[in-house]
């Protein structure tokens, strides 16, 4: 071997043994990410997998990822995301899988139904974003054909607008990492009422209200929601079924109550303090997933929202709430708004 050879050797050698392994470690890394993205805060297979029977109800692990019939009616359908080149992203590319997650986008460049939130996903990272991806990719390929969603006549005004990706960089600090993963969670979205021509209340910004109805297992927003006037009695006569979201700011009309770890413990058991059984309309059963650090910033950034004085309480019956226009447990004791 001369000497230039056996340098060659040496360096190759050196490749194999050092910079292989830690690529694929970086792999490793990324699907693991990715993995706990789309398990966790993500939620995506509370609609693109079948669930199980169970309350909560939990996707079902055989068939995770393989989509689902949302609302067979309009239809709504949450397609296949695994990797069969059929029916599932076999052959999308890495940026379409990516657009269509963070953009709403599909294939073929037509917008997809707001039903898969991608406003509350546009702020997804490039490196979280291509994570998800090939986790995706990892998933058994499962052929398994379903109908496509009926086109929205409209884009709906979602509560959190659309942003560009965040930067690595600058979800970094707790706070910041808290405020991203409330933006992923769709926290806002869920615990925010609209008025009734469906503009977002700013100024009830995470103060519940919200009303959902659970249907196997999945929590479907009551819309549109027919209360805004006192006299609509009984909206819907299982309104008994409906559950509204909580006011979840710092007043003490929302979650002042709230420690740290009793917020931990409350989306660990799916239990209010790990007393009250709160709905599976709300998706503790994914956010459980989190690490404690991440649940942790989630917790810090909430305690820094402006605090909305709203209350909302589903143990007692629903009753009209001239704050928010509809009808919750203690709506009869907020006071009206001025507008
Ligand atoms: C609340 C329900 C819901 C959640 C949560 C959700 N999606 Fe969706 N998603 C849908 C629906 C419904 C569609 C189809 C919309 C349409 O066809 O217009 C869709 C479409 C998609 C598409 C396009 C697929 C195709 O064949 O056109 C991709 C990719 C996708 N979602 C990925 C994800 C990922 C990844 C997550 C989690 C980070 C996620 N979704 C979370 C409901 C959801
Ligand atoms: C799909 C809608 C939805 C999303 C998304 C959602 N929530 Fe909820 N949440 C609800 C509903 C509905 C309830 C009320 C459940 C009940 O009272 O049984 C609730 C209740 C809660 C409670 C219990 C409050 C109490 O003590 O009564 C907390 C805490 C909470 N949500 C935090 C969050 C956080 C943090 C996020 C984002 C990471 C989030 N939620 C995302 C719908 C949602
Ligand atoms: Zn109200």
């Amino acid at each position: 071997m001369t000497h230039a050879s056996s340098r060659l050797f040496l360096f190759l050698g050196a490749f194999f043994f050092v910079a292989l392994p830690a690529l694929a470690s970086q792999a490793d890394d990324r699907l693991a990410r990715g993995r706990y993205l789309a398990n966790g805060v993500g939620r995506c297979f509370w609609c693109h997998s079948p669930l199980n029977d169970g309350d909560p109800a939990t996707p079902r692990p055989e068939t995770l990822g393989t989509g689902d019939v949302l609302d067979p009616e309009t239809p709504v359908v949450a397609p296949n995301l695994t990797p069969d080149a059929e029916t599932g992203l076999g052959r999308w590319s890495e940026t379409e899988v990516v657009r269509a997650i963070r953009e709403g986008v599909g294939r073929d460049g037509r917008a997809l139904r707001g039903d898969h939130p991608s406003a509350y996903y546009s702020v997804m990272t490039d490196e979280d974003a291509l994570a998800v991806v090939a986790y995706l990719r990892s998933l058994r390929p499962v052929r398994r054909s379903l109908p496509r969603s009926t086109p929205a006549k409209s884009r709906t005004e979602t509560v959190q607008p659309p942003t560009s990706p965040a930067k690595a960089t600058s979800i970094r600090t707790p706070l910041e990492r808290g405020r991203y993963l409330v933006q992923l969670g769709e926290c806002l979205g869920c615990h925010t009422t609209t008025t009734r021509q469906g503009t977002p209340f700013r100024e009830l910004a995470f103060g519940g209200g919200r009303r959902f109805r659970l249907e196997k297992g999945f929590g479907f927003e009551y819309a549109p929601d027919p209360s805004f006037t006192p006299s609509a009695k009984l909206a819907s006569p299982d309104e008994t079924k409906l559950v509204a979201s909580a006011n979840i700011t710092q007043d003490p009309s929302g979650i002042a109550f709230y420690t740290e770890g009793v917020f931990l413990q409350t989306i660990r058991t799916g239990r209010v303090a790990g007393v009250r059984a709160l709905s599976s309309a709300m998706p503790w059963v994914f956010f459980k997933e989190m690490t404690d650090d991440d649940l942790k910033a989630v917790f810090a950034y909430l305690s820094t929202v402006p605090g909305v004085r709203h209350r909302v309480n589903n143990t007692e019956p629903p009753t009209y709430c001239p704050l928010c226009g509809r009808r919750h447990g203690l709506g009869e004791l907020n006071a009206p708004v001025q507008r």
